[in-house]
């Protein structure tokens, strides 16, 4: 096993798998060759900050990839493939790219690329535009963002989106509701304006509107988009948070709570609350091994939760993309212990995992497409110390 203190072998490792999963005839890389072959929406935010963080050029291209399908109407696919192939046109009514979208990790990649002196300015306006689309065509009337997929969350299978469901969980026949629920979109233009069967306001995926509009606002210098995402951070906090079950709920279009079930990307908010404290108990919960905190990385679901299953995909085990988001939240907050935990429990399941998709929280064996390009990530604490230690 790689220990914490080789950053440099992590580095190796890294440098090896974006390498092999990097597509030069189209600017991208794929988050695994067999399982995921095209481009993901989030996953290239992040895959950009893994080629900033190697000190690769590919970083600014990679960003580029991401606004490549988007609408006039700023709208961005969660999902596109170069060349169009058939498979999404069946699904979507579209050849190339998917209906739905995904969290605008776009906006915190731009203001990290930009930080580190990188020519970002070229995305200043397709940045601005797709976070606009989401505050504009997306809001609810209780004022936070909706949602018309699991998928669009990022955390497709998580209990929060049981509502209802007949236990007991197996991935084909949640896999077979979420295709029925792409049936039950309202397409307009080759995007979702409706849902017939979802529509819901994460807590998770409002964290990463707002925060990521506030990590953009604050590079590019844009007054309005600041407003909107304090505003945003403030109705979180006033329609989601449950003092009692020291979480952020999800809610209805209307604002009546949705669901509570404990589940780590649920504390995201600790991005952007106006409250210290309340960010201070999410990312006490989040790195406690009494509660989410695993040695190899806070489980997804809280392991008290009858739902919680540790291998199961979004059932329990250990993402690296939501340790990294909670290690930047702990980071940006100054909460030192929390932030070193955090970061020690993502490269040890980075290593621990062959660098996998996810994995069991508790074990560090890897679980679904290995290896993950996004497992990478691991490499971008120590390397944004560096950054800082340099001046940049
Ligand atoms: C899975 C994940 C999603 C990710 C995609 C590609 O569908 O749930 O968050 O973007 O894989 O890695």
């Amino acid at each position: 096993m790689v220990e914490r203190h080789d950053p440099a072998a992590l580095r190796r490792i890294a440098a090896g798998v974006m390498e092999l999963h990097w597509r030069p005839d189209h600017g991208y890389t794929v988050p695994n060759s067999q399982t995921y072959p095209w481009l993901w929406l989030w996953d290239s935010c992040f895959h950009a900050l893994i080629w900033d963080a190697l000190d690769d050029e590919r970083a600014v291209t990679e960003l580029a990839a991401v606004f490549r399908r988007q609408s006039g109407s700023g709208f961005i696919p969660h999902m596109a493939n170069f060349p169009p192939e058939s498979a999404t046109a069946e699904m979507w009514g579209a050849a190339g790219c998917s209906a739905i979208t995904q969290p605008p990790m776009y906006g915190h990649a731009l203001a990290v690329l930009a930080a580190h002196g990188r020519d970002v300015e070229r995305f200043a306006e397709p940045a601005l535009l797709g976070l606009r689309h989401l505050f504009d065509r997306r809001r609810a009337p209780c004022g936070l963002i909706r949602s018309y997929h699991p998928w669009e969350t990022g955390a497709d299978d998580s209990p929060r989106f049981d509502l209802g469901r007949r236990p007991p969980y197996s991935r084909p026949r949640w896999d077979s509701f979420h295709y029925k629920l792409v049936g039950a979109l309202d397409v307009r233009d080759g995007e979702a304006i409706g849902s017939s069967a979802f529509d819901l306001c994460p807590a998770g995926f409002n964290a990463l509107v707002a925060w990521n509009a506030r990590e953009a606002a604050a590079a590019l210098g844009d007054r309005d988009l600041l407003d909107d995402a304090t505003a945003l951070a403030e109705t979180i906090d006033a329609v989601l948070w449950s003092e009692e079950e020291a979480t952020w709920c999800d809610a209805w279009p209307d604002g009546t709570a949705a669901s509570s079930v404990r589940v780590v990307d649920a504390l995201l908010p600790a991005l952007v609350t106006p409250e210290r404290d309340r960010a201070g108990r999410a990312l006490g919960l989040a790195t406690d091994p009494a509660a989410f905190g695993l040695p190899f990385g806070p489980a997804q679901v809280h392991p008290a939760e009858e739902t919680y299953e540790a291998e199961q995909y979004w059932r329990g085990p250990a993402w690296p993309s939501l340790t990294y988001l909670l290690w930047r939240a702990a980071h940006q907050r100054g909460l030192g212990i929390e932030a070193e935990r955090l970061e020690l429990m993502l490269r040890r399941g980075a290593a621990a995992s062959g660098f996998a998709e996810y994995w069991n929280a508790a074990s560090g064996v890897g679980l679904g497409a290995i290896p993950q390009s996004w497992a990478c990530l691991a490499i971008v604490p120590d390397a944004d110390r560096t950054a800082g230690a340099s001046g940049e």
